[in-house]
């Protein structure tokens, strides 16, 4: 035996050795959760793929807010499925919109107890299910940006804290930022789906929103997998262009994304849990092969330690109970 003897054992015999020398902690606090509003839903739909989750109608937003706050978790995404689509996806900017409804009505019942965030794109709203204008079969950055703005400046006026650009169009947190500070709206952030991947993890949530794109995929706008850089530079891009929190989007298979984010900028990273891994864990324990509540914490804590100080996860409401269990 080498003196002085090393024992990493020593620190690790107690648990309350073990709590005393934990470093990374998941909060509730610093959780989002997303929220599906659906204007055709008379009563809760449960997504079939997602199981847990349902899309909501309007009526019952509160109740599940007014739940999400008791976890602890104080910020929402919300995302909304229209009762109509069109070429250019009008139903995401309108004043009277299900996205604007939902967010007058959580700010009249909670005001600033909650943070409201939107997500801002048009594959929901869309008849062809693109994140863009279309034309030839041609997902057009520019012409997009105009339609972009109108939605965000929108979700601003019924009072959102942040709005989320998630369409990947170049230079839309630029002109997003011009357009709330142009309509008098310099207080609301821009949390930007900076390095978003063109992802099979997002499959649940498609069947949710119903967004599905009907020709083609999203690659001419999403970031390919295999080149890392790339995020890089869109993250700088976005930093630049304003963006107040950068996002990595999935979050399990681009750890090293996340932590790129955190080492590279200043700026708080959040990391976007997303469908395709929330169903992974769902379906692994529904058949009894994970626990998973150990398999959540563990996932959240690594996304944590990789560098995300927010995470959007649809277990944020569950995390909180979990905590208090182990
Ligand atoms: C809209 C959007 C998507 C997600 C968030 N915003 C779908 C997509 O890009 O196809 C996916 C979220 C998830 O899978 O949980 N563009």
């Amino acid at each position: 035996m080498v003196f002085p003897s090393v024992r990493m054992r020593r620190l690790r015999r107690t648990p309350a050795l073990r709590a005393m020398t934990t470093k990374v902690r998941v909060h509730p606090s610093n959780l989002v959760y997303p929220i599906f509003v659906d204007e055709n839903a008379k009563a809760p739909v449960p997504i079939k793929s997602m199981p847990g989750c349902s899309r909501l109608p309007l009526e019952h937003l509160t109740e599940e807010v007014r739940k999400t706050l008791e976890q602890g978790v104080k910020a929402i995404l919300l995302f909304g499925i229209p009762s109509k689509r069109d070429e250019t996806g009008s139903g995401a900017f309108t004043g009277d919109g299900i996205v604007q409804r939902a967010i007058r009505k959580l700010k009249d019942e909670f005001d600033d107890e909650v943070v409201v965030m939107t997500d801002v794109c048009l594959c929901g709203y869309t008849t062809h299910g693109h994140c863009g204008i279309v034309k030839d079969k041609e997902i057009m950055n520019d012409p997009t940006l105009e339609f972009l703005q109108r939605i965000a400046v929108s979700h601003a006026e019924a009072g959102a804290d942040l709005v989320a650009p998630s369409s990947m169009m170049d230079g839309q947190v630029k002109s997003i930022r011009e357009a709330l500070d142009d309509s008098g709206f310099s207080q609301v952030g821009i949390m930007a789906y900076s390095a978003k991947y063109a992802s099979c993890f997002y499959g649940p949530f498609r069947e949710a929103a119903d967004s599905a794109p009907s020709f083609g995929d999203r690659k001419s706008y999403q970031m390919g997998y295999r080149n890392p850089h790339e995020a890089l530079r869109e993250m700088e891009l976005d930093a630049n262009e304003g963006a107040d929190i950068l996002m990595v989007k999935p979050a399990l298979p681009y750890l090293d994304i996340i932590s790129l984010a955190k080492s590279s900028f200043s700026l708080p990273v959040a990391a976007y849990n997303v469908s395709g891994e929330y169903a992974m864990v769902k379906a692994a324990s529904q058949m009894g092969w994970i626990d998973e509540k150990a398999a959540v914490l563990e996932m959240l804590t690594g996304i944590k330690r990789a560098g995300a100080d927010i995470i959007i996860t649809y277990f944020a409401k569950d995390v909180e109970s979990w905590l208090n269990q182990l």
